[in-house]
């Protein structure tokens, strides 16, 4: 097995259950900085996979990487919608050129690997209805969204013209331990968890009024695990969603609750965000409950809970 992106957040999660199934797992991540990408998230498995710190716009690199593997979890990407509309070059060639060069790299090396490509609900853009199911129009609102949009594409054009079995998964947001809480680049929801455990108010920006859906990170592995092992994912993709949906004040007291203290305040949008917010969003996940058997089984909950827990434990590992 292949993970690319596996010393970040979900790449790390998946790698740990492959892990225990015994799989044999090689984590390939160029660890920049401002990325999710962090060796603390393997320190309980670092002896059992494989790290090579390449980075996937290496085409020769991937080309000897993809070799001989059965499966490609491709989850390596540039995940900060900001950082793409000030650095819009450096988003197309991760999430769009490296993974047009990583098919290349299957069609020419190894046609017989199955893809489960890690794409976003951003391809959306701002809902016209909700929840947002797959036959929703596409429209990105920020390059980061047209990038990823390419990015799965080019998997399911090599699946359909080169027959390169491959899927991918939108996930929405994504929360748990491992996830980046330095800064909000990965999802608020990160700098969140850091505001709260450094007792700084937690910064809500405009109304808080905004509906979200949440996947804790184990129901997000079950997910890509399922896509890996099941045919009927081929050709495909899936959004994934939960069946709870929140709006950010009610997201933010309840993780002030769990914690037992702390504080949120509602302030004004930074403009260079609000251009690039989607409003409310949640998604319908009954395709891929019907096609592969999955649903969300993590309340959200029982998932900030257990976040909180981790970042209090860890977190001078992941901020100081
Ligand atoms: N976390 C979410 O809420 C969320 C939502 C939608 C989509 N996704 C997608 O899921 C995937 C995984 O996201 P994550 O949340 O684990 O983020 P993450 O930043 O923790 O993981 C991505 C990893 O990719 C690595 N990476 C980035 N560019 C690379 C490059 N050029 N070469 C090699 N490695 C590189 C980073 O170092 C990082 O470890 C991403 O593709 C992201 O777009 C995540």
């Amino acid at each position: 097995m292949l993970i690319t992106g596996g010393l970040g957040f979900i790449g790390s999660a998946l790698a740990r259950h492959l892990v225990k199934l015994e799989a044999k797992v090689t984590l390939v991540d160029s660890l920049i900085p401002e990325y999710g990408g962090n060796l603390f998230n393997i320190h309980d498995i670092q002896d059992r996979v494989t790290v090579d710190l390449s980075d996937v716009r290496d085409g020769p690199a991937m080309a000897r990487l993809i070799k001989g593997r059965q499966f490609l979890f491709n989850l390596a990407g540039q995940t900060s919608h900001l950082d793409s509309m000030t650095d819009p070059l450096t988003d197309l060639n991760i999430n769009a050129a490296a993974q047009l060069s990583i098919l290349e790299s299957c069609r020419l090396h190894n046609p017989e690997v199955k893809i489960i490509f890690a794409s976003t609900r951003q391809v959306y853009g701002r809902p016209e209805y909700l929840p947002v199911d797959e036959n929703h129009p596409l429209n990105p609102v920020d390059v980061n969204g047209i990038n990823k949009l390419a990015g799965e594409w080019y998997h399911l054009l090599y699946n359909h013209v080169h027959k390169i079995r491959a899927s991918a998964l939108r996930l929405t947001n994504t929360y748990g331990p491992g996830m980046r809480v330095k800064d909000s680049r990965q999802t608020f929801l990160g700098i969140w968890i850091r505001q709260l455990i450094e007792r700084n108010p937690i910064q809500i920006f405009g109304s808080g009024k905004q509906r979200r859906d949440f996947n804790f990170v184990d129901d997000v592995v079950d997910a890509l695990l399922l896509a890996g092992a099941k045919s009927e994912s081929e050709g495909e993709l899936f959004n994934l969603g939960s069946k709870e949906h929140i709006s950010l004040e009610e997201l933010a007291a309840t993780v002030v609750r769990l914690n037992n203290g702390g504080r949120y305040e509602l302030v004004p949008f930074p403009a260079d965000r609000e251009v690039i917010d989607i409003g409310d969003y949640y998604g319908n996940f009954g395709k891929i409950d019907k096609a592969l058997g999955w649903s969300p089984h993590v309340s959200l909950e029982e998932g900030l809970a257990r976040t909180l827990t981790y970042y209090k434990q860890h977190h001078a590992h992941y901020w100081d």
